[in-house]
């Protein structure tokens, strides 16, 4: 890493940091303008991309960000390591490979040139040059390691890999597991509850493959993998979410997916023995639920307290497993909160609060703040969530959440 980065003069260095801003500034019109080129020159990236997620503008600014922020350290990249090994989680599971980053490269300078004008010389494009070379290398060995890794892992493997869907599960009105088991009938690597896989589709008509991550929902040491999955559907005027709406209706058991091996660092301490609290929000519950039955089995005396957030008991998914959890083990505690209670909700008080997950409530609940607090949810559930935590001075170490989508900022 520090011999890439030597391999910068010190006027390239200089050059980059000092155009950073101006770059920043038109940060998202130059990677509009990368998106829209690349993809022309490269359709075949529209299979790994997100069309959804370019069509909002989250991806377009996920990497603008990152490529700034990488740059202001382009003297120091130890220093982004963390938010490299991050991001190439997602890459592993995507099976982003070394040889696209010099399209990326590439296509990024053209849209410099293109955004800047006159004002994009030889001289800063081809610093931006030199400096964009040393950062995707830095990526490209934090990959590499990790690609090892997972393929050398007893029951690992490399690329995608067929798996039955050997059951179809339905939680809720809105939330459907699938229980996959290797086509080969071979070992699956173990996983660290938190983790996700990479489910790629190929539906018929479209040009174009679809891949989606999918938190494992259920403890590692089974023969299967289990994801569950949210239709994402019933928003007016907003197209249906391709593959969860094709998973719910298309894929019966029996039929054959192709995932990734697990991968993401929002994991569960599993050596800790200090209290944890489980916050999720909707389909947000699915990491958690791994953290949870992970915990009942391999550390039941650790306490635990899971916290879920749901519209109201029709979109609450596996509530009756939580509640024998909590009925047989001690170290478990469960709470719900509905958003909008149905009248029979009521009736039967199957809910502790009505409205949304605030501090007070939390204060209520939880006997120690010196617990480790998970959580995952909407972004604005997360936001509550981080802030209420925050407010209540948990240590930023003791607070960990994961995006169901390109990063974002919490605090923002
Ligand atoms: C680490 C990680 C773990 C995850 N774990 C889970 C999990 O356990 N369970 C789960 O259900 N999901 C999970 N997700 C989310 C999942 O990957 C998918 O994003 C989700 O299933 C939606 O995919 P889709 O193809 O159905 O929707 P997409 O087609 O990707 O659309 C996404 C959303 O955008 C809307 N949309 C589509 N087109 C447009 C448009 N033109 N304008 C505006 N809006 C539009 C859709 O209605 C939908 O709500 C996870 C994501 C990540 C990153
Ligand atoms: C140094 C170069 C790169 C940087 C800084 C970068 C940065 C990022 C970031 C920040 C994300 C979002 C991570 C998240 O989900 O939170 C991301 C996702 C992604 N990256 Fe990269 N990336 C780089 C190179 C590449 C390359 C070479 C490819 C392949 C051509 C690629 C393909 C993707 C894809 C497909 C996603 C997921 C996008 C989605 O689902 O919409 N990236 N990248």
């Amino acid at each position: 890493m520090t011999t890439a980065t030597n391999q910068l003069d010190q006027k390239t260095i200089d050059i980059v940091k000092s155009t950073v801003p101006v770059l920043a500034e038109h940060g998202e019109a130059i990677t509009k303008r990368f998106y829209e080129m690349m993809f022309t020159n490269h359709p075949e990236l529209l299979n790994v991309f997100n069309h959804a997620n370019q069509k909002q503008g989250k991806q377009p600014r996920a990497l603008a960000n990152t490529v700034y922020a990488a740059a202001q350290y382009i003297d120091n990249l130890e220093a982004i390591i963390p938010v490299v090994k991050q991001i190439a989680h997602k890459h592993r599971s995507l099976q982003i490979k070394a040889e696209q980053y010099p399209i990326v490269g590439k296509h990024l300078l053209l849209a410099i040139k293109d955004v800047l004008g006159d004002a994009a010389t030889d001289e800063i494009i081809d610093a931006w040059g030199k400096a964009y070379g040393v950062i995707a290398d830095v990526f490209i060995q934090v990959e590499r390691e990790m690609y090892e890794e997972a393929a050398a892992k007893a029951g690992g493997w490399d690329g995608f890999r067929e798996f039955n869907v050997m059951k179809k599960v339905r939680e809720s009105d809105v939330i459907t597991s699938f229980y996959l088991h290797p086509k080969d009938g071979g070992p699956i690597s173990t996983f660290v509850p938190g983790q996700y896989i990479s489910v790629r589709l190929k539906i018929e008509g479209e040009t174009y493959t679809h891949i989606r991550q999918y938190s494992l929902s259920d403890a590692p040491g089974h023969d299967y993998y289990r994801i569950s999955v949210k239709r994402e559907s019933d928003k007016g005027s907003i197209p249906d979410g391709t593959v969860s709406n094709f998973l719910h209706e298309q894929v019966n058991e029996g039929d054959v997916l192709h995932i990734t091996a697990p991968a993401g660092d929002f994991v569960l301490d599993v050596e800790s023995t200090r209290p944890v609290v489980l916050i999720s929000g909707g389909v947000g519950l699915t990491p958690l639920m791994s953290m949870l039955n992970t915990i009942v089995k391999q550390t039941p005396e650790r306490k635990v307290t899971f916290i879920h957030a749901a519209i109201n008991s029709a979109t609450h998914a596996m509530d009756q497993h939580v509640k024998g959890l909590a009925q047989e083990h001690e170290n478990v505690e469960y709470y719900v909160c509905y958003e909008k209670p149905t009248e029979q909700d009521r009736l039967e008080k199957v809910f502790d609060k009505e409205g949304y997950v605030d501090l007070p409530w939390l204060q209520s609940i939880i006997k120690d703040s010196n617990s480790e607090f998970y959580f995952c949810g909407p972004v604005p559930f997360m936001k509550a969530i981080n802030k209420a935590l925050k407010e209540w001075n948990v240590r930023e170490e003791d607070i960990h959440f994961e995006f169901f989508g390109p990063a974002d900022q919490l605090n923002a």
